[in-house]
């Protein structure tokens, strides 16, 4: 019975000692995993640039070999002092998408799009939260909230469903480091206003 009595003691102390080392060890998994806020920057830069948000969010100069990203004003939107583009008529009629030469702005059957201002502004995305930019772009919510209209084309909402939480909260990160560019960008224009 005494015998029985210290083999279970031993191996209560033995279990214990085994839960202790693991907690330590998930602790230490997660210092070593949690990324830092520079990598996370650095990574959503990677993946800003590669999917190509430059593309439609910052305004461009013409150069002789066409449009390059306007460093002053980058992933700005539609700037609020340009004029608003206008189609040509029966362009849209005749089943034409007509784009702003910046790509800024885009007019098409559903009415007239202007990219929004994703810097770290206030008149940008300065005081979302991640959650209301991970519904902006897992399930195209104008401002990230439910309440809000979706989000119209060109924005390729549709093509970002799969980015991982990893993935958004490392854009995220990155948006919010970006140099605050105020621009209130116009309201969408619905077709048939001009
Ligand atoms: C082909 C053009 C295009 C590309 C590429 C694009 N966007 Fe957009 N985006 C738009 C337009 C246009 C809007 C405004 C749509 C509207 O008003 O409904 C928009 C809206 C948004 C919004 C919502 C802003 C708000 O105020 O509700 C966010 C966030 C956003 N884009 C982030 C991104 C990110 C991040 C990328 C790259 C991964 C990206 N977009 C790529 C055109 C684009």
């Amino acid at each position: 019975m005494k015998k029985l009595i210290i083999i279970f003691v031993i191996a209560i102390f033995a279990w214990s000692l085994n839960s202790c080392d693991s907690a330590k060890a998930d602790k230490d998994a997660a210092a070593v995993t949690a990324p830092s806020k520079d990598s996370l920057i650095k990574r959503g830069n990677y993946l800003v640039v590669t999917l190509g948000c430059n593309d439609c969010h910052s305004p461009k100069k013409m150069g002789p070999q066409g449009p390059y990203i306007d460093s002053a004003r980058i992933l700005s939107g539609f700037p609020s002092n340009a004029p608003i583009p206008v189609a040509g008529a029966g362009d849209i009629k005749k089943g034409l998408v007509v784009f702003a030469g910046d790509l800024t702005a885009t007019i098409g059957p559903w009415g007239t799009s202007f990219s929004a201002n994703i810097t770290s502004d206030g008149t940008g995305i300065g005081s979302w939260k991640e959650d209301q930019f991970k519904n902006a772009l897992r399930h195209g919510k104008y401002k990230g909230l439910d309440s809000e209209r979706s989000l119209l084309p060109p924005m390729p909402w549709q093509d970002l469903t799969n980015l991982t939480d990893a993935d958004i909260e490392a854009i995220f990160n990155y948006l919010q480091s970006t140099k605050p560019v105020n621009n209130v960008v116009p309201a969408f224009r619905p077709a048939g206003r001009s």
